[in-house]
């Protein structure tokens, strides 16, 4: 098995390098500089070095709110043409691609239970809408694909809301935080397990959910990741938190598909944990 990683320094790409080499698995790495997947003529060189068997694609332009008006173009051209390159080329190969998508693709209206990997997407913002039109390639181009919809991403590497909480509360008191978004959170290293697990596997090609097990909203979140300090935390309605990006009001992801390949979710508060133990570590 060849793997490659796209993406590889962000904090999906970071972290499954970590567990690969943990577990002696050679894989190439890139990140703009190796490989832009914005030119389909790099993606063919560097697959032609290498004849990658399978790729894990966590390259992306992730800028949320941005993606709405400056980083519109970007957006397209890396979360939409950059994926159907890769699809492309995955597929000349023969290779399995493995895409990352997002709770985003979903409006964040269902009333009847939690989101399904059948359930229609209506993204609400520029970036679900390319995540989601790069879903529609790696569909269109791939026959051997794994296309894995997460969300509330965390982890050791990079920026992302335990951070941000963690910082706020050096310098304030009392911090507000937004109780009327519903979610789950998602550790990269539960996320990186559960792909390897997928592809080792050889489970049916297709798309799936996968996050870490309960929900919560963004100041339940916050609340855990603070437990053992004295700021004071107040839940607060979206409206006082505008944001040129619309989020989901709800975005829980189902996760019975993966369960039901065998595979056991740790909760977000598990997860929480043993992100915040790995820092300390
Ligand atoms: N973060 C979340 O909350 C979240 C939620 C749901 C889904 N996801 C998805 O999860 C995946 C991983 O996200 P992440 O949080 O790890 O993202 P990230 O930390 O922003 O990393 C993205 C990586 O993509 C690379 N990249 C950007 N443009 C590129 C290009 N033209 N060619 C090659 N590489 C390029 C970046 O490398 P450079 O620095 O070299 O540009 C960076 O290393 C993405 O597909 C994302 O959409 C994330």
């Amino acid at each position: 098995m060849t793997i490659l990683i796209t993406g590889a320094n962000g904090q999906l790409g970071t972290e499954l390098q970590q567990l690969l080499d943990e577990n002696n698995i050679t894989y190439h790495a890139t990140d703009s500089k190796e490989m832009d997947i914005t030119k389909i003529e790099e993606i063919h060189a560097y697959f032609e070095r290498i004849k990658p068997t399978l790729v894990f694609h966590c390259a992306a332009y992730t800028a949320v709110d941005k993606a709405e008006e400056e980083g519109k173009e970007l957006n397209q051209l890396i979360n939409v043409e950059g994926t159907k390159n890769i699809a492309q080329v995955t597929e000349k190969y023969g290779a399995t691609l493995v895409y990352i998508s997002t709770d985003y693709v979903f409006d964040g209206t269902k009333k009847a239970g939690e989101y399904e990997v059948n359930d229609t997407p209506n993204p609400q913002n520029e970036y679900g809408r390319a995540k989601y039109e790069g879903e529609l390639a790696v569909q269109e181009f791939s026959s051997k694909f794994y296309i894995i919809r997460t969300s509330w991403v965390f982890g050791k590497y990079g920026h992302n809301f335990v951070f941000t909480m963690q910082k706020l509360a050096e310098s304030h008191p009392k911090i507000t935080v937004v109780n009327d978004q519903f979610g789950r959170p998602t550790w990269t290293r539960s996320l990186a397990e559960f792909m390897l697990f997928v592809t080792n596997k050889q489970a049916d090609y297709g798309i799936y959910h996968f996050s870490n097990d309960n929900s919560c909203t963004w100041y339940d979140f916050a609340k855990e990741i603070l437990k053992e300090q004295s700021v004071e935390i107040q839940p607060v309605d979206s409206t006082q938190f505008p944001q040129k990006a619309k989020r989901p009001q709800y975005s829980v992801l189902d996760l019975s598909k993966t369960k039901a390949l065998g595979y056991e979710i740790p909760t977000w508060e598990e997860a929480l944990a043993g992100m915040l133990k790995a820092i300390q570590a």
